[in-house]
Formats: C-alpha cells, sequence, structure tokens
C-alpha cells in the first residue's frame, strides 16, 4: 500500500476523473479510478482502498448505493462524496449512511484535500485502535476461564500479571462466590511454578492437631495411629504453591507454625526434630474481615501482616454487572455443551432480569442460575419461566397488550381510560382500602383520592358472604376514612354503569 493510502474515483464524468486523478496523485495517494458504481465497486472488492470519493448523481447506481456497497465491502473505508447541487438533504442521508463527508461542486481543490486528509488520519486511528484491543485481548486471553471485562476486573488481570512471577504471598480477598480460587489457580499457572504442584488446604472445620498433620506431616509414632511417617501438604507443594481456601479458619495454635513457614521457609513434621526445607509460593483467600479477626485476637497481628504484602480484592458481581452478559454466555457455552444444547439464547426479558438483581451468592450463583436454566429449558431460548424465583423478586408489571387500529386513536382518552382501569384495578387488590392503594401506586394518598374523584370512581357497598356489608371499612383506620370523606363505606368495585366522565 502507498505511503499515503489509496483512493477510489467513483465518476461518471471524465473531465471530473481526470481532475481529482491529477490533484491526489500530485498529493501522493494512490488512485483509482472508475466511470461508474459498478466498476467501483469491482475494484473496492479486489484490493486494499483507505477511502473513495464518490459523485452523487451517476446513471444506474447512484452514490448513495454505492456508499452502502464499499461499506459492506470494508465499514472502514472512509467515502467522501461529491454532489452538483448544494442538496443538503442528500448530504445528510448519505452521511447518515455512513459518509466520511461531502463536497460540493464545484469545490476547491484544498476543500477536497483537507476533507480527504481527515479521512486518511479516522481510518488510520480506527485501524490502530483495533490493534490496540486486539493486544489487549491477547493480553488478558491467558485468564480464559476468568470471565470480566469490567475495570475492576482488569484492574485484578493487571495485578495478577504483575505479581505471578514473584515467590510473594498473596492474599486474595473476596466474598463468597467472587472467583478466588479461580484467580489463586491463574496466580499459579502464570507463574515459573506452573509445572508443579498447586495444593490446596480446606482447614475447615478440622481440629488443629489433624490440621497439623495435614499440612506438616508427622513422623512414625508421633501419636497413637501414626504407624507410618507421612509427608505434609507442605512438602507436597514444594517448588509449587500452596492455596489456603479460608485462611480465616486457620485456628490461633496452628498460627506460629505457619508463619513460621512464611518466614524461614522450614518446618518439623510433627513429632520430628528434623528442619525441612520447602520452596513453595503461599496463596491465601479469605472472605472474612482478617483485621476484624485481628483486632478480636483471633488472628495474630504478626501473620495479619505477614499475609498483606500483596493483596487482590476480587469485586463483588453486583459492582461489575455490565460482565453479567459476558459471564452469562459463558456459562451457556459451558452448560449448553455439557447438555447437548448448544446455541442456548436468554431472552431479553430474562437478562434484565439477571441485571436487576443483586447476587449475594456472586458469579457462583449467576452459574446455579444458568446451569439450572441449561438443563430445564425445552426450546432454543430461555425465558423468564427459567429465572428462578428469587431472582425474579423485582416487581413485574405487564402492560396490557393493545394492537393499534389504522384509523388511529385519541391518546388522551386512551391514557384517561388506562389510568381508571389501573386504580379501580388496585383498588380492588388493595381491599378497597384508598391509603394502601396509595401505597401500591406509590401516589400520595390525596393525589389517588383526586383522581377517584376526578374518574368518578365510586365506592360500591359489597355485598359480604356472611351478610356483614362493612368488613372491610370495620377494620379501617378512623384516619382512612377521614380521607375518604368520611365515607362509611371503602369497598370499590368497578363502576359499571356509572356515568362516562367527561
Ligand atoms: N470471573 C469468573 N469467570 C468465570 N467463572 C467464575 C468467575 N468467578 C467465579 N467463577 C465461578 O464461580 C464459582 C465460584 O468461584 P470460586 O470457587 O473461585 O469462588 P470463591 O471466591 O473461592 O468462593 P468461596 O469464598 O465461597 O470459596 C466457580 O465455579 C467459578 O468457576
Ligand atoms: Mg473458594
Amino acid at each position: 500500500m502507498n505511503r499515503n493510502g489509496t483512493v477510489l474515483v467513483v465518476d461518471d464524468e471524465e473531465i471530473m476523473r481526470e481532475i481529482l486523478d491529477a490533484l491526489l496523485a500530485r498529493e501522493g495517494y494512490e488512485v483509482r479510478l472508475a466511470s461508474s458504481g459498478q466498476e467501483g465497486l469491482e475494484i473496492a472488492r479486489a484490493m486494499p482502498i483507505d477511502a473513495a470519493v464518490v459523485d452523487v448523481m451517476m446513471p444506474g447506481m447512484d452514490g448513495l448505493a454505492v456508499l452502502d456497497e464499499i461499506k459492506k465491502v470494508d465499514e472502514d473505508i472512509a467515502v467522501i462524496m461529491i454532489t452538483a447541487f448544494a442538496s443538503v438533504e442528500t448530504a445528510i442521508a448519505a452521511m447518515k449512511r455512513g459518509a466520511f463527508d461531502y463536497v460540493t461542486k464545484p469545490f476547491k481543490n484544498d476543500e477536497v484535500l483537507v476533507v480527504l486528509r481527515n479521512a486518511i488520519e479516522r481510518v488510520r486511528l480506527v485501524a490502530e485502535n483495533r490493534a490496540l484491543r486486539q493486544n489487549l485481548q491477547e493480553r488478558y486471553s491467558q485468564f480464559g476461564n476468568i470471565i470480566g471485562r469490567s475495570q475492576r476486573m482488569r484492574q485484578v488481570f493487571d495485578l495478577i500479571i504483575q505479581a505471578a512471577p514473584s515467590r510473594s504471598t498473596i492474599l486474595i480477598g473476596g466474598e463468597s462466590g467472587t472467583g478466588k480460587e479461580l484467580v489463586a489457580r491463574a496466580i499459579h499457572s502464570n507463574s515459573p511454578r506452573a509445572s508443579r504442584a498447586f495444593i490446596t488446604v480446606n482447614s475447615g472445620n478440622l481440629p488443629p492437631d489433624l490440621l497439623e498433620s495435614n499440612l506438616f506431616g508427622h513422623v512414625k509414632g508421633a501419636f497413637t495411629g501414626a504407624v507410618y511417617p507421612k509427608k505434609g501438604l507442605f512438602e507436597l507443594a514444594d517448588k509449587g504453591s500452596i492455596f489456603f481456601d479460608e485462611i480465616g479458619n486457620i485456628p490461633l495454635e496452628t498460627q506460629p507454625k505457619l508463619l513460621r513457614v512464611m518466614q524461614e521457609r522450614e518446618f518439623m513434621r510433627l513429632g520430628g526434630v528434623e528442619n525441612i526445607k520447602v520452596d513453595v509460593r503461599i496463596i491465601a483467600a479469605t472472605n472474612v474481615d482478617l483485621h476484624r479477626m485481628m483486632e478480636e485476637q483471633r488472628c495474630r497481628e504478626d501473620l495479619y501482616y505477614r499475609l498483606h504484602v500483596i493483596t487482590v480484592q476480587l469485586p463483588a458481581l453486583r459492582e461489575r454487572k455490565e460482565d453479567i452478559p459476558l459471564l452469562v454466555q459463558h456459562f451457556l457455552h459451558k452448560y449448553g455443551e455439557e447438555n447437548q444444547k448448544p446455541d442456548l439464547e436468554l431472552t431479553p426479558g430474562a437478562l434484565d432480569l439477571l441485571l436487576e438483581y443483586d447476587w449475594p451468592g456472586n458469579v457462583r450463583e449467576l452459574e446455579n442460575v444458568i446451569e439450572r436454566a441449561v438443563v430445564l429449558s425445552t426450546g432454543a431460548t430461555i425465558d423468564e419461566e427459567l429465572v428462578p424465583e428469587q431472582v425474579r423478586n423485582r416487581p413485574v408489571f405487564k402492560m396490557p397488550q393493545f394492537t393499534l387500529p389504522p384509523e388511529g386513536i385519541w391518546f388522551n382518552d386512551v391514557t384517561a381510560d388506562f389510568e381508571r382501569r389501573l386504580i379501580e384495578s388496585t383498588l380492588e387488590a388493595a381491599g378497597g382500602v384508598q391509603k394502601r392503594a396509595a401505597e401500591l401506586l406509590h401516589l400520595k394518598p390525596t393525589t389517588l383520592n383526586e383522581m377517584i374523584k376526578r374518574h368518578d370512581i365510586r365506592p360500591r357497598r359489597r355485598r359480604a358472604e356472611n351478610g356483614s356489608t362493612d368488613e372491610a371499612a370495620a377494620v379501617e383506620p378512623a384516619e382512612e376514612r377521614r380521607q375518604d370523606g368520611g365515607a362509611e363505606v371503602d369497598v370499590l368495585v368497578n363502576g359499571k354503569g356509572r356515568k362516562a366522565d367527561g
């Protein structure tokens, strides 16, 4: 490609082609000439073009059609329209359809050159941006299984990249289900220890002596039942990484031994006398507030500070909702494959529900919701029905379906009618209690009362089954009755048969 760029000129007038050819060639552009839209397109399809200068008025395929087709070949080609008439409409239409700019005939040479220079500049920028994005993607693709493009997750990725190569202790914080274990594994597999062991310690509720024997091993006869010597997890993790799944679970009495390994990289087996040296990288995760534990003297201060060398804080899912669609896609794919249901999609309504929800269980909860939906789905899409109750707790209001008659409608009448029906239904749902209805509609009681009067919605005495007529009124607070203008009966039903309101 020519250094200044390649420009395609499409014009049916020979003289215009010659003028533009001379002008652009002199500026150092590589110029291709076409005398019709068809010919221009053939060139655009055959070779890389940076910009095109296209005449609007041409017999056969006109300039706008050429513009559309060129954009189909390569969206990035900057198209400059040339119009004989200062017809703003055509120019605007062209811009809307993706033209870069337009020039009116007769044009000054400089005018064309300036517009073209800007156009080519933009083409360059777009290309550069794309390359940059590509790089970014490559950079993060090593975390292929950790999904997230939000700013918060990028910071996490950057931290992993920076911290992984060293042997420094890493503490990963974050609520349950935010991906702490995933991150721990990513740190290991991006470190020089990747080919060595990654050992997980689930300290759970093990009693301290059992936990210690797991961690440090024991010698023969260290305690009753220690018939054989045993290697501990630290020894197994030698040259690799050891991951403490919940560091807050390590009992106070085990903490000094842990601290010693962290500092000295050596320890003794239970009952042993020999120091064993290991080269391990310690990664710890927690979803508790270790600082608070330290204040409550459940975590040793020295251990606390030893742990806080490099910390990675994982955001809760509700703090990075923009990642939800991506995560959904990821899990749809994962569970779609497992269940032989490829190409499943979420309906926009279902996705909305997921975006609204706060996800106290974070990504784990989202993953479970998608797995369940995939397994239960029968069609090609996952709709709101397949979203579990707890996620759907958002109040849903379904607008009634309507058809617009060809002759149109009277907007004011229709909305007034809708308003009246809405109030009637709400009053019914509220057992006729205006105050409650106002709450349901999030209106001030006085406002609702005004509307009721305006729409001439009349209270009607409901015939109660037991013969008593005003059961509802009986439980009404006195204050509520005052609001109703002292009406004895608060039960309202559809005001059938009442006069049409004005
Ligand atoms: N960013 C993410 N991308 C893809 N999957 C994720 C992500 N974060 C978490 N997950 C998935 O969610 C589940 C929970 O993740 P993980 O076990 O790492 O969470 P955790 O923070 O260790 O939770 P806990 O504190 O309960 O142990 C796993 O199945 C994991 O694969
Ligand atoms: Mg975990």
